[in-house]
């Protein structure tokens, strides 16, 4: 199975997300390849919308196999007087995944390995399964997810997605267990994303910037 994670980030209004789930669902819907590739879990589509359009978006991928949603962030808090925040109670139901200690979070949001630890739990408890993001080996050993997207901070929404060479250096660095699953993400694009659907190591790709225009988005689920 391969995982193609679409991270739109703070991006798109409501009709903007509306306009790209019709291309990007004609375009599947128009490729046999695409579709047995999902009947056959050889292929997941994970669509990170903004939270407030997770659900009018499971409303319109009800009923595909291996087409499901995550939360860009979550709660580290359970449910209570928390002015603002969406625990993982709330999104149980809407989201399969939650992306966990994303660098933009760690960095603008000074989340630390506490606050991420006491994430990966919420979104356990709820049965959301907590993508963990990493920047270096330092944020693996803090904390730990069966997920893991590495995402050097060099290679976010630079242009400089590091070399199939380096991911697979860094990931045998990890040491995981065999029944991890293990993402690149930092400017993929169509071009470069081949490069790291063909080596059986990268079992999948956190997606931003390209994943924000749905023919780019879909050029890259057809790499797989
Ligand atoms: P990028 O972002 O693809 O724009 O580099 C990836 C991410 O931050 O998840």
């Amino acid at each position: 199975m391969k995982y193609i994670v679409a991270n739109w980030k703070a991006h798109k209004t409501l009709e903007e997300s509306q306009g790209w789930l019709k291309v990007f669902l004609q375009k599947m819907n128009a490729s046999n390849e695409v579709l047995q590739n999902l009947e056959y879990d050889k292929l997941q589509i994970i669509i990170a919308p903004p939270l407030p359009f997770l659900q009018p978006i499971l409303e319109k991928i009800h009923g595909y196999k291996n087409v499901c949603l995550a939360a860009q962030n979550i709660s580290d808090k359970d449910d209570g007087s928390f002015t603002g925040e969406v625990t993982a109670h709330i999104l149980a139901g809407l989201v399969r995944y939650a992306l966990v200690g994303h660098s933009e979070r760690r960095s603008i949001y000074a989340e630390g390995k506490e606050i991420i630890e006491l994430k990966i739990q919420q979104a356990k408890k709820y049965n959301i399964e907590p993508i963990l993001c990493i920047r270096n080996k330092q944020d693996h050993e803090d904390n730990n997810a069966q997920f893991v997207a590495y995402e050097p901070v060099e290679a976010i929404g630079t242009g400089n997605n590091y070399s199939i060479e380096n991911v697979q250096e860094f990931k045998t660095s990890l040491e995981l267990p065999s029944d991890n699953v293990f993402l690149y993400g930092g400017s993929v694009d169509s071009q470069n994303a081949p490069l790291y659907l063909r080596e059986g190591d990268v079992q999948g790709l956190l997606v931003g910037s390209s994943s924000l225009d749905p023919d780019e988005f879909f050029k890259i689920i057809v790499s797989v």
